[in-house]
């Protein structure tokens, strides 16, 4: 069952996980992680950045892989994973040249998701995927159905997801998810789930639950045997409602 480390706020649960990932990179230099954008990471990949202009040999042969993309957006769309991972991460760090990534706007979405499919199969598995947990139960834009998918695909966007906070600043509506798939995210060895504020108090009660099914896809961690759970006093069901 998956047990959360519980800290009092955001900043000590991104702190732990900051040095979490370090620690991991530490004993695997080249290891291969795969990020989530959304809010909740932002505040750890900051402290990740931090380390990186004081210790830039750790990130040195770090390789990276992008989760999930909006579809349809610019990739020069404030809004798009890429410009927060580029921000937060790829350009502080330098990891520009070992950055894998969905193209926001592809001419060929299917073939773009073959794309990161073959890339993953030449230079996976991933050592460690840092994951959110959407208020749907959502990882990725792997949503809630009644079939999920093992691999890179165009994803259909829930409702929960096109209300997602940093749409906000888009400047369009995205058409369609890009997101790595179940089997991906499960092949990791190490999964880092964070989970923060008020609004993921029910989605993790759910996850907690241990119930799993393909409605709330994040239930599926529970199969998973190296995952690390990390929320705060918000988050955590035991929190005064
Ligand atoms: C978004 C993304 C996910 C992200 C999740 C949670 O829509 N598809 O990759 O992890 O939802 O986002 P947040 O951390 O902002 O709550």
């Amino acid at each position: 069952m998956l047990k959360p480390r519980v800290f009092p706020d955001d900043e000590a649960a991104s702190r732990y996980a900051a040095d979490w990932l370090m620690a991991r990179i530490r004993r695997q230099p080249s290891t291969l992680l795969c990020l989530a954008a959304g809010s909740t990471p932002m505040r750890t990949y900051a402290l990740l950045a931090e380390q990186g202009a004081i210790q830039p040999q750790l990130f040195a042969r770090v390789r990276l892989l992008k989760l999930d993309e909006w579809g349809g957006l610019a990739m020069n769309d404030p809004a798009t994973c890429e410009q927060h991972l580029r921000a937060a991460l790829v350009d502080p760090l330098r990891l520009a040249d070992r950055y894998a990534a969905f193209e926001s706007q592809p001419q060929e979405p299917v073939a773009e998701c073959a794309r990161i499919a073959t890339w993953l199969d030449e230079n996976g598995p991933i050592d460690t995927c840092v994951l959110g947990l959407g208020v749907n139960g959502h990882l990725g834009f792997n949503e809630p159905a009644k079939y999920l998918q093992p691999h890179a695909h165009v994803a259909v966007l829930s409702t929960e997801s096109l209300a997602h906070g940093s749409l906000e600043g888009a400047k369009k509506r995205p058409a369609f998810g890009l997101t790595l798939g179940m089997a991906d995210i499960l092949q990791s060895r190490h999964i880092l789930l964070l989970v923060t504020g008020p609004e993921k108090r029910a989605p993790l009660e759910r996850l907690l639950s241990g119930r799993i099914t393909t409605d709330f896809p994040a239930s599926l961690l529970q199969l998973h045997g190296d995952v690390t759970l990390l929320c705060d006093s918000k988050a955590h069901p035991a929190a005064p409602r």
